[in-house]
């Protein structure tokens, strides 16, 4: 498919949640999907499942294809040497997430988040009642990291759990290899256990460095990590729910695993079928995909430049996500408020990812040329007659 090739009107027929919160002239900008049909070997697969009328229950465990391409993939692509027997299927990685927040940390015990950060781990955190510490990511240089020192400071002796999303959402950031071993040491040096959550791990840019998978830094700390991974955000999958999970030791599966299987969901023949096309044949949509996003954040950046100049973006290293400070339009108002109303366009509200998050939107830009262009020329146009 030509990406450039989607219009307005084609994407509107979309049924899934993003082209159907808002009202039919906003445009969608906010849920991570991208607007791009799935690669044609899974398209393929699908019809034929549904010609078929084959939808049963996967049921059982001895299907563990996913799992072993899952392996193989990591070793191939970012040298992680890891056995299937460590590796388990899922549906939903967020689930995954609430399960790991309540199996390494008891109720009031804290949880150090990254902010600003993907929302519902910050979510999760509320809703099980663990209280979280904030560390905000700093500017530097011309990218988001992470200030360790303020991480350190702010452990406590109900300190249990560090959250890592790597590469970064919102930011957009790829940690380094010794960014990663920084925030490993840490959790040596005051025995917390890290949830990694890397599913945006195959959507790094031309400039985006390499993606290096936190639990591969050693035994040591893979001991003490539970990763999180899935085809959902690279290969556009979110609908058909499949998620992997690595466990780095026996003593984190066998927490993890004291939530009843029941609890940490059941598996999806047609996810899990799904997920293993994407892995095993579609690497050539990937690269098509990548080299599309890659030109969209670059046209972006140069559109708001010219057009939003008030608004400042660092430029993303993996993602098809934008993290966007307005503060200097002074809106004094929710951004996120202002553009659906003035602009009819649907970010994802900063404020939602933290308190850092104030002030900014979170712009997805996996769309066609034109849907990006009109959302920009509508929100220029906003600011512009203010
Ligand atoms: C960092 C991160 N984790 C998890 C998810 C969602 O994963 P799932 O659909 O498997 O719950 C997303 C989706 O945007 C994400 O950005």
């Amino acid at each position: 498919m030509n990406f450039n090739d989607l219009t307005l009107d084609e994407a509107r027929r979309s049924p899934g949640n993003k082209w159907n919160r808002f009202d039919s002239d906003v445009i969608p900008s906010w849920v991570a999907d991208m607007d791009f049909p799935v690669a044609k070997p899974i398209r393929d697969f699908i019809i034929d499942q549904g010609m078929r009328g084959d939808l049963k229950y996967t049921g059982d465990t001895s299907d563990t294809s996913v799992v072993d391409v899952f392996a193989e993939r990591m070793l191939s692509k970012y040298g992680w040497n890891i056995s299937s027997q460590d590796v388990d299927q899922m549906i939903d990685i967020v689930q995954g997430i609430y399960i790991a927040i309540s199996v390494f940390c008891e109720p009031n015990d804290e949880v150090i988040i990254n902010t600003p950060m993907y929302f519902p781990i910050l979510q999760a955190c509320r809703d099980l009642g663990r209280r979280m510490l904030f560390n905000p990511l700093v500017k530097q240089k011309n990218r988001w990291e992470i200030d360790f020192d303020q991480l350190e400071a702010k452990i406590t002796e109900r300190t249990k759990l560090l959250m890592l999303v790597n590469p970064h959402n919102p930011s957009g950031r790829v940690f380094t290899r010794t960014e990663l071993q920084q925030f490993a040491d840490i959790a040596l040096r005051h025995n917390l256990y890290v949830v990694a959550d890397e599913i945006h791990c195959d959507l790094l840019f031309s400039d985006g460095g390499t993606h290096i998978p936190f639990a591969s830094l050693g035994k040591d700390i893979a001991n003490r990590t539970v990763t999180f991974n899935s085809a959902t955000k690279s290969h556009n999958l979110g609908g058909v729910r499949c998620a992997i999970v690595h466990f780095g030791s026996d003593d984190v599966r066998k927490r993890f695993e004291s939530i009843s299987p029941r609890l940490r969901g059941g598996r999806n023949v047609v996810g899990n079928i799904a997920t293993r096309i994407a892995w095993q044949q579609c690497s050539d949509w990937l690269s098509n995909v990548m080299i599309y996003l890659e030109e969209n954040r670059n046209h972006m950046q140069r559109q708001l430049n010219i057009l939003m100049p008030d608004i400042k973006h660092i430029p993303n290293q993996a993602t098809f996500l934008a993290w966007l400070d307005c503060s200097a339009l002074n809106l004094g108002e929710d951004p996120f408020a202002f553009f659906l109303r003035e602009a009819r366009v649907a970010f994802s509200a900063g404020p939602t990812f933290g308190p850092e998050g104030e002030n900014h939107i979170r712009l997805n830009f996996a769309t066609s040329r034109q849907i990006l262009d009109e959302k920009l020329n509508r929100m220029a146009h906003a600011i512009n007659q203010r």
